[in-house]
C-alpha cells in the first residue's frame, strides 16, 4: 500500500547525520508544504509535493492521501528512557512529599521503589502486561513511537525476568515498540541492607547472565546514587554486563553529585541519565566520550529539585536527549510534548534543540538511530501529525497534546485524536 501525506504546512525531517552535537542540534530540516511518500513499513521520499511528482510520479499516482493541511508533520517521538512495566501507584507518596517528606526519606523507609517492587512482585504476567498496554496506548496518543523500557521493579530473578518478559511481550504485540534494559541494580532489597555487596553478587554472578543467555535486554542500567550503588559497585555490575554483550547506561547524578557523568564516560556507557547535579568534570568526560546525556526534566519538576544543565551540556559537546523518565514515583506521565516545554523553559534548551533530543538523538541514545528518529527514504514510517500550525506553536500551546494522527510502520494506528 502506497502512501502520501500531503499539505503539511511543514514537514520537520531530522533528516542528516546522528547523533548531533553542538550547534547541530538546531538542524531539524524543515519543509514547508512538504509531502511524505511510504511504501509498505517504509518512508520512500520526503520532499514538496511537486517534487514529488517529478522524482516518483507513479508511486505518487497510485498513494492514497492522508491530509496534514495546517498542521506539522515529524518522525513519531522516541521516549528513551523509561519504567514501563510495574505494579500500582505511588499517589500517596507525591501527597507525602507534598507536606514534606522527601524522595529519599520515603525510599530509606520501604517505600518509594520498595513499594513498587512489593506491587511488581505480587502483580501477575496478565496485570503487568494489560497495565502495559494501557500506558503504551497513551504513549501513542501523544505520539510516541518507541519507548526504552528498563525493569527494576523486582530486584529478584523472578520477577526481574517477569518484567522483561512483559516488556518482550509488548513489543511483539503493541504498535509501539520496546526496548528492554534490564535495571537489576535499581535498588538494594531489603533484606540485603547492610550487606550490599552480595547483591551485587547475585546481580553479577546470577541475574546478568541469565539476562543475556534468554536474551531478555540489551543495555544494563544501574541507580549509581548515595544509599542505593556506590560508583565501584556500579563499575562491577556495568563491565559484568559488558562481558556479556549488555550494553551499559547509569542513571548518574540524581540526587547528590556521586561522580556517575564520569563513570558513564569512563565504561563506554552509551547514555548517562538524569544528571541533575553532574559535574563540570563530568560533564566534560561525557563530551570527550561522546556519551550522550539523557534529560529527564519532568522529574526535576515532579520532585521539586534542580534542573540538569542542558544548556551548558549541549555547549560543551555532549550529545542530548530528552525523555519522560515515566515510573510511578518520580514522573507519572507520559506526555513527552510537555516535557519537551519543561526543557524549553527550565534548562535553557531552544525550539529546535528539544526536537533533537526527542528524535534522532533520543533514537542513538538506544540504538535505534539507524531505523528511526527521522524521516528519511529508507526508514520506518514512524510519524506524527500534530495539530498546530508551525513547530513554534508546538511549545507556545504548552501542556496539550497536539497529536491528530500516528502512522507506525506505516499504519494508520491514531487518527482525529483516537485510536484505531
Ligand atoms: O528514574 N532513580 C531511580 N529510578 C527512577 C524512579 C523510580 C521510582 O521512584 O519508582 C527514576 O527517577
Ligand atoms: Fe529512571
Amino acid at each position: 500500500m502506497i502512501k502520501l501525506i500531503v499539505h503539511a504546512n511543514e514537514v520537520i525531517t531530522m533528516a542528516g547525520k546522528g547523533p548531533r552535537v553542538g550547534a547541530d542540534m538546531q538542524k531539524i530540516g524543515v519543509i514547508k508544504n512538504g509531502a511524505v511518500l511510504i511504501d509498505g513499513q517504509t518512508i520512500v521520499a520526503v520532499d514538496t509535493l511537486e517534487q514529488l511528482k517529478h522524482s516518483h510520479p507513479e508511486l505518487v499516482k497510485q498513494a492514497q492521501h492522508i491530509d496534514a493541511s495546517n498542521q506539522i508533520v515529524l518522525p513519531g517521538f522516541v521516549d528513551c528512557h523509561t519504567h514501563l512495566v510495574h505494579g500500582g501507584t505511588r499517589e500517596d507518596e507525591f501527597h507525602m512529599r507534598l507536606n514534606g517528606s522527601t524522595y529519599m526519606d520515603i525510599m530509606n523507609a520501604g517505600g518509594g521503589i520498595h513499594a513498587t517492587t512489593e506491587r511488581t512482585q505480587q502483580a501477575s504476567f496478565e496485570e503487568l502486561y494489560n497495565k502495559g498496554v494501557r500506558h503504551l496506548n497513551q504513549f501513542l496518543l501523544h505520539g510516541v513511537t518507541t519507548v526504552e523500557a528498563k525493569s527494576g521493579y523486582g530486584l529478584n530473578w523472578e520477577t526481574e525476568g517477569k518484567q522483561l518478559l512483559v516488556s518482550k511481550k509488548l513489543h511483539e504485540t503493541h504498535a509501539v515498540d520496546v526496548v528492554s534494559t534490564f535495571m537489576g541494580a535499581h535498588a538494594v532489597p531489603k533484606q540485603f541492607k547492610g550487606n550490599e555487596d552480595a547483591f551485587v553478587d547475585v546481580l553479577v554472578e546470577e541475574m546478568l547472565p541469565k539476562v543475556a543467555a534468554q536474551q531478555l535486554a540489551e543495555f544494563n542500567d544501574v541507580f549509581c546514587e548515595h544509599g542505593v550503588f556506590t560508583p565501584a559497585q556500579s563499575r562491577k555490575i556495568l563491565e559484568a554486563g559488558k562481558k556479556l554483550g549488555l550494553v551499559p547506561k547509569i542513571h548518574a547524578d540524581e540526587i547528590e553529585p556521586y561522580e556517575g557523568a564520569e563513570l558513564a564516560a569512563e565504561v563506554g556507557a552509551i547514555s548517562a541519565e538524569h544528571l541533575l547535579v553532574a559535574s563540570d568534570q563530568g560533564i566534560e568526560d561525557m563530551a570527550k566520550a561522546g556519551t550522550m546525556a539523557v534529560l529527564l526534566p519532568g522529574t526535576a519538576f515532579f520532585l521539586r529539585a534542580p534542573f540538569a544543565r542542558g544548556r551548558l551540556m549541549i555547549d560543551a559537546g555532549v550529545p542530548v536527549a530528552i525523555s519522560t523518565d515515566f515510573n510511578p514515583g518520580s514522573s507519572p506521565t507520559v506526555n513527552i510534548q510537555f516535557i519537551m516545554n519543561l526543557a524549553c523553559m527550565n534548562m535553557g534548551m531552544t525550539m529546535e534543540e528539544v526536537l533533537t533530543a526527542t528524535t534522532i538523538n533520543a533514537a542513538y541514545a538506544i540504538n535505534r538511530g539507524a531505523t528511526v528518529g527521522s524521516i528519511e527514504a529508507g526508514k520506518k514510517a514512524d510519524i506524527v501529525i500534530l495539530n498546530v500550525e508551525n513547530y513554534r506553536q508546538m511549545q507556545y500551546f504548552y501542556g496539550m497534546n497536539h497529536t491528530t494522527t500516528v502512522l507506525k510502520n506505516g499504519e494508520v494506528v491514531v487518527r482525529d485524536g483516537i485510536l484505531v
